[in-house]
């Protein structure tokens, strides 16, 4: 990766991927075992920037700088900002980059964090933007795949809202720079937009497009399921025709190898029965704390290629 700013999945080669990993996984080591860390950045300030909602994007790039020994500035809420008075965005990065050496970004408009690297100098991460891209969750994502299923010869079902799952566009994306066999699995209104299948046969990935999840299930390494993101739906109508479409419980994973692993960026409704949280397949808590290591690696390489 030459740029010191993380906007999409689509920048990071297979050997930056591969690098950014290793490095999580001395960051993971190092934690569990209370010792020393590879590296830390005490001077360093982190601003997040949140314009929509978040739990685990927001607490584990906070948890993981502040393990880097350095701290973080919060916007807070949208409500509680100068947002409400009607200040740009472009505004708004240019003012915190003055306050922090980093800037995480969240925001409901496509593109909003590539708009807002072109206005600063520090890095920027994309938390989220819209229904576009959100490539920090991607890489622990596949540290999570790396760990149980591994990444080469890899047959994964991605299942759920392919439409406006931003999560999904950037696994997708990173995902074809391995040797990865992927399967969509959607209703018809929910596939992946045209863009995302255009990059995809671009690369040259093994896709395959399904509407059944029973048609490739027993095939699978890994299921990554996906919440319907019922806050992008324009009709509410259109949301409640889709909702609890692909719903995982013990029964449907009869039809599923015994070690198929589960996957969920989280958070679920009602996606996943809680059933399966006891079982050897959920391992969607173990991905959401994967993201301190991984994101201080992430935050180090940047911190790193910015000097
Ligand atoms: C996801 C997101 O915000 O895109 N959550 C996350 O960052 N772990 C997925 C979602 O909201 O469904």
């Amino acid at each position: 990766m030459r740029q010191d700013h993380l906007v999409a999945a689509g920048q990071l080669s297979r050997a930056d991927v591969e690098r950014l990993l290793d490095r999580a996984a001395e960051f993971d080591a190092a934690l569990d075992a209370g010792g020393d860390l590879p590296a830390s950045y005490p001077e360093k300030l982190l601003a997040l920037c949140f314009y929509e909602p978040s739990t685990r994007t927001k607490m584990s790039f906070e948890a993981a700088m502040k393990r880097l020994g350095g701290d973080v500035v919060d916007m807070g809420g949208v409500d509680a900002s100068s947002v409400k008075k009607g200040e740009s965005l472009a505004d708004t990065v240019r003012v915190i980059e003055g306050y922090a050496d980093g800037l995480v970004l969240r925001h409901p408009r496509e593109g909003a964090a590539k708009m807002a690297a072109e206005f600063v100098d520090a890095p920027v991460i994309n938390a989220g933007d819209g229904a576009g891209h959100h490539p920090s969750q991607t890489l622990l994502d596949l540290y999570t795949i790396r760990e149980s299923a591994g990444l080469d010869d890899l047959t994964i079902g991605i299942v759920g809202d392919l439409k406006y799952g931003r999560t999904v566009h950037s696994l997708a994306t990173a995902l074809t720079e391995f040797d990865a066999r992927m399967h969509f699995v959607s209703p018809e209104s929910l596939r992946l937009p045209r863009s995302v299948r255009f990059d995809l046969h671009e690369a040259g990935a093994q896709v395959r497009e399904h509407t059944e999840l029973e048609e490739v299930l027993p095939e699978l390494d890994v299921l990554y399921v996906t919440r319907i993101q019922r806050e992008r739906f324009p009709d509410e109508d259109e949301y409640q025709k889709v909702a609890g479409e692909y719903r995982i419980d013990a029964e449907t994973l009869d039809a599923a190898r015994d070690d198929l692993t589960v996957m969920h960026p989280l958070p679920r409704v009602d996606e996943i029965a809680p059933e399966i949280d006891d079982t050897e397949h959920a391992d969607y808590f173990e991905q959401a704390h994967n993201g301190v290591p991984v994101r201080m690696a992430l935050l180090d390489l940047l911190f790193q290629n910015h000097e």
